[in-house]
């Protein structure tokens, strides 16, 4: 049975779409690895179309796309037949985005380092205090150091929340990379995007 993370966080562009595709190709390096887009924008599913003819693509990477009423079926098909499960989620807390929380082992939350974000957050994180669901926050487009991330880091650690080790900053490889339906270690194995892709993919790894 596969471990499921859903990528989750009401606040749009926090960079949900771009981590599940990203966690997905470094994963799938040394697992079998499924995306399901339940979001109806349909990014994530535009990536695996260009993914599809896309001849650097090394890894392989199942993606579906599904909402609605087909949600849980679908959920338990998948679940059979993959290692590891990455849900990338709509902006919204609706019953779709519920049933991916109750489905998962991790629910992932990209957020920028700001308090501002953090409050946006919180309905995510309600969402899966409801649901008894394990959460894991991510900065993305984190500056190396701030005031304000030092700020929510210390919030983060009062109010005993999970941060990840490793955060994502603000490059312009990962948006290259997901215009092109690759993964930032295909688009360029060496870059400073592949190394800490590949390093907070192995935290999230020793999570589940
Ligand atoms: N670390 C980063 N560096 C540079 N660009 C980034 C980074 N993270 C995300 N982006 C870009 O920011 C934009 C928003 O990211 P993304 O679509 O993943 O957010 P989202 O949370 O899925 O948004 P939505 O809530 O609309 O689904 C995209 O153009 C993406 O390529
Ligand atoms: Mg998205």
């Amino acid at each position: 049975m596969a471990k499921i993370i859903a990528v989750a966080q009401q606040k749009g562009g926090a960079g949900k779409t771009m981590l599940a595709a990203q966690l997905a190709v470094a994963i799938a390096a040394t697992k079998r690895v499924a995306l399901l887009d339940i979001d109806p924008q349909g990014s994530l599913a535009a990536w695996g179309q260009l993914r599809a003819s896309q001849p650097r693509a090394s890894s392989v990477v199942g993606l579906h796309a599904v909402s609605g009423w087909r949600l849980a079926a679908t959920l338990d098909t998948l679940k059979a037949g993959c290692d590891i499960l990455i849900i990338d989620t709509p902006p919204v807390i609706d019953s779709d985005a519920r049933r991916a929380v109750r489905a998962a082992d991790l629910v992932l939350i990209p957020l920028n380092p700001s308090p501002v974000d953090l409050w946006a957050a919180e309905g995510t994180l309600k969402l899966a205090a409801e649901e008894k669901r394990r959460t894991a926050l991510v900065f993305n487009r984190a500056p190396a150091a701030s005031r304000l991330r030092k700020r929510l880091e210390a919030e983060i650690a009062a109010r005993r929340l999970h941060l990840l080790p490793i955060a994502l900053a603000n490059r312009v490889a990962y948006a290259n990379a997901f215009a092109d339906g690759l993964g930032v270690s295909e688009a360029g194995p060496n870059s400073a995007a592949a190394t800490e892709l590949n390093a907070l993919a192995a935290a999230i790894m020793e999570l589940l």
